[in-house]
């Protein structure tokens, strides 16, 4: 019908259009940013209302971009020389130069963001109602991690030659135990550990399964398109008539209806 428009990105029937939901769900969560709350309005007769969650969704933002930068930064102690892409991140999160060393943006973002996440799960009855540890645990994983991280780079200080010769000797496949590094190195190591060992079983995977998801992924032109699905295989079915020939003595003799008499 001409006069029922098409959203071509939330509603695509070409792959263009899939492509391009795709690249704002990954890149911009599309999807969180459409999100609403509901709740009961107060000065309207506790009439249930739907209002934008805005910062949700910029929280969610700002935690997976900071994350991301400080992962790619790290690269920093796993290659030598050090890539021109991870010196000129190094660059712009470290642009407003204040302290020394110099403060890199995205580690408090990642830590503000985390911690805001979790205030979420406490503080918001509603969210704190359907919050389990699988919920809490990875958060407290990242805060830990964040945390030790920052006092490692900005507090107390720990032994950056001695660290990197211990992770160019990890992958390099030659290890290298270096002499006092510092023991919130070994805290902030062991935490990262738990959360790759923990992430491939966790919901974490939600980083995977965005790719997999059919309500993202997939064209929505079923009522233009027959699609069979690929793998299916004959079901041997046992059809009414057959079950009938089966079973009319009984059924006659129980007075059941039955569609032949014979
Ligand atoms: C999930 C992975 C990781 C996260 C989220 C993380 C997070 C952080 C953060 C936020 C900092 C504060 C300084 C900055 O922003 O760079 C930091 C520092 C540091 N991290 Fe990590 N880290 C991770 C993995 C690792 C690994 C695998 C290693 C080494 C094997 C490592 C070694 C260090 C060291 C040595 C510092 C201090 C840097 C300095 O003094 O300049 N981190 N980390």
């Amino acid at each position: 019908m001409p006069w029922i428009k098409q959203n071509t990105i939330d509603n695509p029937s070409t792959s263009a259009g899939v492509f391009v939901r795709m690249l704002l769900e990954i890149f911009a969560f599309r999807s969180l940013f459409r999100n609403t709350k509901a709740a009961f309005n107060r000065h309207a007769s506790n009439k249930l209302t739907y209002s934008w969650e805005i910062f949700l969704w910029v929280g969610a933002l700002a935690f997976h971009y900071a994350f991301l930068v400080v992962i790619l930064r790290h690269l920093r102690f796993f290659t030598a020389p050090v890539p021109g892409g991870v010196q000129f991140l190094e660059y712009l999160d470290g642009i407003i130069q204040v302290g020394l060393p110099g403060l890199f943006l995205s580690g408090p973002v990642l830590l503000l963001a985390a911690l805001f996440l979790l205030s979420r799960r406490i503080f918001d009855a509603k969210v704190s109602y359907i919050s389990q540890a699988a919920d809490y645990f990875p958060l407290f994983l990242i805060i830990g991690i964040a945390a030790t991280g920052i006092a490692m780079r900005y507090f107390t200080k720990v032994d950056i030659i001695g660290i990197k010769e211990l992770t160019m000797g990890l992958v390099t496949f030659h290890p290298h135990i270096p002499e006092e590094v510092g023991g919130l190195f070994y805290g902030h190591l062991f935490l990262v550990s738990i959360l790759f060992a923990y992430f491939p079983m966790s919901k974490l995977m939600h980083m995977g399964g965005v790719f997999l998801s059919p309500t993202r992924n997939m064209a929505n032109n079923t009522r233009a398109k027959r699609h069979i699905n690929p793998w299916n295989y004959d079901v041997p079915i046992h059809t009414y008539e057959q079950y009938e020939d089966h079973f009319r003595d009984k059924m006659i003799e129980a007075g059941l209806p039955v569609d032949k008499k014979e």
